[in-house]
């Protein structure tokens, strides 16, 4: 192991439970979100059909832990570190992408967000509230340490064919008093619904052509049969070099096939020339599931796999003969772990081949949708990152948030893709292909990289979903090839097809970021996503529709980005600097106020039955819900910014740990 030193600070909030008030009304309203209303009513009685599951989240207040203070231990800082990674799980190679990655120095190796949801809480929960399990039974399904939060699900325990009407209002009593019950609990922060989210699957014509070209497979089989040096007499051959896997690497179209045209468009081929494969590099793919034996992924390095919906940990379901593919649980997953990782020289060549794979299988295909849960995502991001995951490339989009909350603080998706940024991950988004509709949490994160589709020409791809977020920032940041993307289709093991989506510009983009970080292991995240964005072919002139432009690998290779707080860079003439960070004027956002927000308007009214917040010292560039009221106040004075404010960091990377009572533990630790 590494030499350590160690510098642990533990600071111990004890608050005291301040008690609650006894309220007239039985539940705790304040507790529960407006979509847990929305779906149940206002007295949580309607709206629900008896087979409805209904899944919640429930968010405590505090990890209910205490880290024993220095002075009292007799443990040195090795052993009380080596108890820490114990008990949170994060592996070396996160804690090393931590200490590389994070946005400043100033960010724990360790903090309260790493601790385990509270098995007391948790116990106490299911016991209590699971008030007459005769009727209506809850059961436990996710806990997310970084949100401080468990997800259940409610199951009727009747069966269909006995259900009554009585008994049917009978079970919607007791999920009011199932609610009512947890939202009594004094460590329950609040309730909220967990967001399902739809992603329906290509339609018929965007599955171009599917080929079982056996001759075509067959020779690229004897091509990769033939010793290497017989080919190319002056390779060098390394030491390591596994047997039919490599070819010479002209990083042409002849080692790229049909891969070629994505490649070479965002000058991926120009990084993989100057030696960058992903080697070393972690990357977490979330997905529909992955035929693993395909062809394609021959030599793929699959370090970990877990299945999050069945909890077990093989992501390949058996094929089933004569299904229609695209209603297959592997084809999805199978088609984006191609464009990043399938390597068959010639043919099909993953932008990052030679990287490590986490593969999560975490979307359920229905017929015509895909349905994944957010707690499922979450779980499995939280997996990802303690096991040293650099990259997250995740090609989900549409989603059921009201575009109001599409603001980058708002959806639980979104809370936990900024926790992952600040971890030191990079995320890469699809925004979804939904044209002018919502677009998908999280690609509306501050930080996460948020990908559309443009065609081969690199136009504007019409099915591509738009920007802006809802207070005004431009999303989607960056494109790629979206349309005829040739993928490896999960039919059998050596089968192809041309498809079109942003889930395969996302991989695309994803990759050509693990070759990045390859290249620059000292850039953070901040810097990375600085380099990609200020290298697009739009990054003069972004709009809505196709972001900063094409991603330009070699481009973001060769920025330099800023380096250090904003009392070197400065604010762009946009902003002041104030303890180090930049407090932007209303119209502009990033680290260093850069970016322009986009003016709130017609697509807020027309598109999404918004209104603009009303502002009159200025245009107004946030978009809220015609029935906020609360939100409807003056908070983006432009002359605030003329003295640095005494209020809480503004920044979404330095997101404010999730337990706000209790036992607050802060932990740092530095290497
Ligand atoms: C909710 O349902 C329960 C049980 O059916 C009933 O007693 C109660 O009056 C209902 N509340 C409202 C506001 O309708
Ligand atoms: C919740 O607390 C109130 C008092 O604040 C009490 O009247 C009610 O019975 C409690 N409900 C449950 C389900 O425990
Ligand atoms: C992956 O990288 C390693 C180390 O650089 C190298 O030895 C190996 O040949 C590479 N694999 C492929 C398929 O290129
Ligand atoms: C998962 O994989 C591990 C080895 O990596 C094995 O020990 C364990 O039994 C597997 N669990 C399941 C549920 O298959
Ligand atoms: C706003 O309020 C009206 C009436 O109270 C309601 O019908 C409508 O669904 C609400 N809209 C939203 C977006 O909550």
């Amino acid at each position: 192991m590494i030499k350590l030193k160690f510098i642990i600070l533990f600071l111990i909030l004890l608050l005291q439970l301040i008690s609650i008030k006894i309220n007239c009304e039985n539940f705790k309203k304040d507790k529960i979100s407006k979509h847990v209303f929305g779906r149940l009513g206002t007295d949580l009685n309607n709206s629900l059909t008896l087979d409805d599951q209904i899944k919640l989240w429930i968010f405590f207040n505090s990890k209910d832990y205490v880290i024993e203070n220095k002075k009292t231990t007799t443990q040195t800082p090795v052993n009380q570190y080596q108890q820490i990674q114990s008990i949170t799980g994060v592996n070396d190679d996160s804690i090393k992408r931590r200490s590389k990655r994070s946005i400043n120095k100033k960010v724990p190796l360790f903090d309260e967000t790493d601790l385990p949801v509270s098995e007391k809480y948790i116990n106490e929960v299911l016991k209590d509230c699971n008030l007459n399990n005769e009727i209506l039974s809850i059961k436990l399904v996710r806990k997310s340490n970084w949100l401080n939060s468990i997800s259940i699900t409610t199951h009727d325990s009747l069966s269909i064919s006995s259900s009554s009407s009585s008994s049917k209002s009978n079970e919607k009593f007791q999920l009011n008093k199932v609610i009512e019950c947890i939202s009594n609990k004094t460590f329950v922060d609040s309730i909220d619904l967990v967001s399902k989210l739809l992603n329906p699957q290509p339609s018929q014509d965007e599955i171009k052509e599917i080929t079982h070209n056996r001759f075509e497979n067959r020779k690229i089989n004897n091509f990769n049969n033939n010793p290497i040096s017989k080919l190319f007499g002056n390779v060098k051959l390394l030491s390591s070099v596994q047997d039919d896997s490599t070819m010479n690497k002209k990083f042409d179209q002849s080692f790229y096939g049909e891969s070629f045209q994505g490649i070479s468009q965002t000058s991926i081929d120009k990084l993989q020339k100057l030696g960058y494969d992903g080697y070393g590099m972690k990357i977490i793919v979330m997905d529909t599931g992955f035929y693993k034996d395909h062809e394609a992924f021959k030599y793929l390095k699959i370090i970990g796999e877990h299945n999050f919906i069945d909890n077990t940990n093989n992501t390949q379901e058996n094929p089933i003969e004569n299904e229609d593919p695209r209603y297959s649980q592997n084809f999805h997953g199978t088609a984006t772990l191609s464009v990043l990782g399938g390597y068959i020289p010639g043919k099909l060549v993953g932008a990052a081949y030679n990287a490590s794979f986490l593969l999560a299988k975490t979307e359920i295909v229905e017929g015509e949708d895909t349905v994944i849960e957010e707690d499922n995502w979450i779980a499995a991001l939280e997996w990802g990152e303690k096991l040293g995951a650099s990259i997250i490339s995740s090609s989900l989009s549409y989603q059921l948030y009201n575009y109001p909350e599409m603001n980058g603080k708002d959806s639980h998706l979104t809370k936990a893709a900024n926790l992952a940024i600040y971890k030191g991950m990079i995320v890469v988004n699809s925004m979804g292909n939904k044209d002018y509709s919502i677009f998908g949490a999280p690609a509306d994160g501050e930080n996460v990289i948020s990908v559309g589709a443009v065609d081969s020409s690199g136009r504007y791809a019409p099915f591509s979903s738009i920007g802006p977020t809802s207070d005004g920032r431009i999303k989607p940041d960056i494109m790629a090839l979206g349309v005829g993307y040739y993928i490896a289709l999960s039919t059998s093991r050596s089968s192809y097809t041309k498809v079109d989506g942003t889930s395969f510009a996302c991989p695309l983009v994803a990759s050509g970021v693990a070759l990045l970080m390859q290249a620059h292991p000292d850039w953070n995240t901040q810097q990375i996503y600085q380099a990609v964005l200020s290298t697009g072919s739009k990054a003069s002139n972004p709009d809505p529709y196709v972001g900063f432009g094409v991603f330009n690998a070699l481009g973001a290779h060769n920025f330099r980005p800023s380096v250090g707080d904003c009392f070197s860079t400065g604010c762009s003439n946009h902003g002041l600097c104030c303890s180090g960070q930049c407090q932007c004027a209303s119209g502009f956002y990033g680290k260093q106020c850069q970016y322009k927000r986009v003016e709130c308007g017609y697509r807020c009214q027309y598109d999404f039955n918004s209104v603009c917040q009303s502002n009159n010292l200025g245009p107004s560039y946030t978009c809220v819900s015609q029935n906020d009221t609360s939100n409807a106040v003056l908070n983006q004075d432009p002359f605030s910014i003329l003295f640095c404010k005494k209020t809480d960091n503004p920044s979404t990377t330095s997101p404010k740990p999730s337990t706000n009572s209790g036992g607050l533990i802060r932990i740092v630790i530095s290497l």
